[in-house]
């Protein structure tokens, strides 16, 4: 299977449910908090004017907002047209470019552009045989010195649960090692859900 097959069915949610948040299972409509917790502890300012910012899958683009607010130049990028058709309308008044992008199709000037990437739920979102691929191309987007925070969940491996999503394991953390990044920071924590009760918050560094 080529990945657009295995991404179509996002576009196809989120046109038939516009506007309609509670269909949307991972849309909680406010900022993740573990990116809240980063942004706090690194606002803009203290990482020069208007560092850039990109977030990967950007659903229903509260975390850019977040970002935006916390004083970074921001992109936020999503595969599904009604996804980035709903941010805009959603985030009319705030200055952030929402893009329609497949992140392995990505334009080459935003190769290594940017000083923090923000990835959350999307390289699990789509099947194995992608993840390598996957974070190759989220990787390629951290200028010299970038910071990426990542939050994915952890698989289960007692569970049964067929995906998507499919959660990772550790050892797939290092396809980002592998594409040019170090893990700075890794924590295991604990977040009950249907998925699986446990969440990865990995911080790397170009
Ligand atoms: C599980 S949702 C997570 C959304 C958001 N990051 C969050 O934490 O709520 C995965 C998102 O990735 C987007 N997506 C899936 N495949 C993609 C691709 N190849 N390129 C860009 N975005 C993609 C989907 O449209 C969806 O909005």
């Amino acid at each position: 299977m080529r990945h657009k097959e295995s991404c179509a069915w996002f576009e196809e949610l989120y046109k038939n449910n516009y506007n309609q948040s509670e269909k949307i299972p991972w849309a909680s409509m406010r900022a993740n908090a573990h990116l809240l917790e980063y942004l706090q502890k690194n606002p803009a300012c203290e990482k020069g004017c208007k560092p850039k910012a990109i977030v990967i899958g950007c659903g229903l683009g509260d975390d850019a907002k977040a970002i935006a607010n916390a004083g970074y130049a921001t992109t936020a990028i999503d595969i599904s047209e009604s996804a980035i058709a709903w941010c805009k309308e959603r985030f009319i008044d705030e200055d952030i470019e929402f893009l329609v992008h497949d992140v392995f199709e990505l334009p080459s000037e935003m190769i290594g552009a940017y000083d923090f990437v923000y990835e959350a739920l999307t390289i699990q979102s789509l099947p194995p045989q992608f993840r390598e691929a996957i974070i190759r191309a989220i990787a390629s987007l951290l200028a010299p010195k970038a910071e990426m925070l990542v939050i994915a969940h952890v698989k289960d491996e007692s569970s049964k649960r067929a995906g998507p999503p499919w959660p990772l394991v550790q050892e797939e953390l290092e396809y980002f090692i592998h594409a040019g990044v170090s893990l700075e920071a890794l924590e295991v924590v604990q977040e009950p859900s249907h998925i699986s009760d446990q969440k990865f918050k990995a911080l790397f560094r170009r």
